[in-house]
């Protein structure tokens, strides 16, 4: 294999100071990656939230190889295996309500257009040709293809495509206030009113233009913010009464970082359409999903009998070795009852979190399921010129400490898999409170 990195232009990571000093791994196993040299790295972030069940999973890399062997693609259009329809009924099954249809994407970006892309076509099935605005979220992300990114409200993200937007979007403000909600544990009690931010959008675009609203239940990628008491429920109502569909962005919450299959099911709110990735089939293969309420599907299937009744779809939906990872993630998650362990854990991980508030430069910490976000103060630094200070932190859990963590911002986080043993919680928050003190 050739060493030369120069080739790969590396998502979301400043590629030329990551080719200086490159942090490869070269095997995975259970919590753990190795480097080429053999050491040993605690993955606290589950790859990118993603490798719920631990990585290399015996059970999960078997069903690939044997998928691989069956039949490794059959075309998607107009074509099927049958693992694609086994995987679709099995996590149709582990959705809330009426949930019961899945379209299949290969991300969690795709799984969010084609939300956006059915809640139009939905309004339209049904004669509501007018519906079609979609409400975001300041703060919020929604991945990065073009649509994903009009309705995200992350700033860097946006940034660079003000002229190329998709058009009929508004944001919701975000839910977030360090004076109001600094270290409360588990859901802020300040916030819940910022719900009602919807009926004034309601009130200056009409109920009739909008189609939907989009919002992920915890905003995890900008920082772990938990939503405030009551603000999930009051969206649910408003959008209920105004006949907008309510669209959960669960890429990083459903299949059990929340102790739960979903965060709609951990808050107890109905949405309309939850989009799904990461954890369905733990990371193995590509794989995203955007599953439906049953009207959704059913007013979609309208037209002659040979009409293609939604004009979307991408050549590796359903694709046949990420629905056999699918299938056998579901298993793994049954059979270690890994949801239940995550909800057993999650007083446990957001003490430990939160004995960190006496730790430098920490401002704010916020934890909920098997996730936690440790904002500290960003001092005066010349970013980008020089490593923000939460990337000088990140770097020495890394090189120092052996543990993989992440940063978003100002905000640390962790989010491991759901086999994270306690010692290896407590090795996480003992290893970062020591890299605390060291960092400028
Ligand atoms: C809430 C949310 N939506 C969408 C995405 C995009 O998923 P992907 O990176 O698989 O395209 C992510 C990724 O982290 C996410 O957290």
């Amino acid at each position: 294999m050739s060493n030369s990195l120069e080739s790969c232009f590396l998502p979301f990571t400043p590629n030329r100071a990551f080719k200086k000093k490159p942090r490869l791994v070269t095997r995975a196993e259970g919590m753990y990656y190795f480097d080429a040299a053999g050491r040993k790295i605690l993955d606290g972030f589950a790859g990118l939230w993603c490798v719920n069940a631990g990585h290399n999973h015996p059970k999960i890399i078997e069903a690939i190889k044997k998928q691989a062997a069956e039949c490794d693609y059959a075309g998607a259009f107009m074509l099927a295996h049958p693992v694609t329809f086994a995987a679709a009924e099995r996590t149709c099954a582990m959705m809330p309500g009426d949930i019961d249809h899945v379209f299949f994407t290969n991300s969690g970006s795709e799984a969010v257009e084609t939300a956006v892309k059915i809640a139009v076509a939905y309004n339209r099935a049904r004669g509501k040709t007018s519906k079609t605005k979609i409400i975001g979220r300041e703060r919020g992300y929604h991945g990065v293809n073009i649509g994903g990114t009009s309705v995200g409200g992350i700033p860097s993200n946006r940034a660079a495509f003000e002229h190329n937007f998709m058009m009929g979007v508004e944001h919701l403000p975000h839910t977030f206030s360090l004076e109001k909600q600094a270290f409360s544990q588990g859901q802020p009690e300040w916030g819940g009113h910022l719900a009602e931010a919807l009926e004034n959008i309601v009130a200056s675009h009409g109920a009739d233009n909008i189609a939907a609203v989009f919002v992920e239940p915890v905003a995890c990628s900008t920082g772990i913010l938990v939503p405030p008491k009551g603000y999930l429920q009051k969206l649910g109502e408003i959008c209920t009464r105004h006949d907008i569909l309510l669209v959960f962005d669960e890429v990083i919450t459903a299949f059990g970082r929340m102790g739960k299959a979903t965060a709609a099911e951990y808050f107890g709110v109905q949405p309309d359409i939850i989009c799904s990735a990461k954890g369905i089939n733990s990371g193995a293969v590509p794989m995203g999903a955007t599953f439906m309420r049953k009207g959704i599907h059913d007013a979609l299937m309208q037209g002659g009998a040979y009409a293609i009744e939604f004009a979307h779809g991408y050549t590796y939906s359903g694709h046949p070795l990420a629905c056999a990872a699918a299938l056998a993630a579901q298993d793994v998650y049954r059979d270690e009852k890994l949801f239940e362990r995550a909800a057993g854990l999650e007083k446990k991980w957001s003490d430990a979190m939160h004995a960190l508030k006496e730790a430098r430069h920490v401002i704010d910490i916020r934890a909920i399921g098997l996730m936690a976000g440790i904002e500290i103060d960003p001092g005066a630094r010349d970013f980008p010129n020089v490593p923000s200070r939460a990337m000088e932190a990140f770097e020495k859990m890394y090189w120092e400490q052996d543990v993989v963590m992440r940063f978003t911002g100002n905000v640390l986080a962790f989010a491991p898999s759901l086999t994270v043993t306690e010692s290896q919680i407590a090795e996480m928050a003992e290893k970062l409170k020591r890299v605390l003190e060291s960092v400028k």
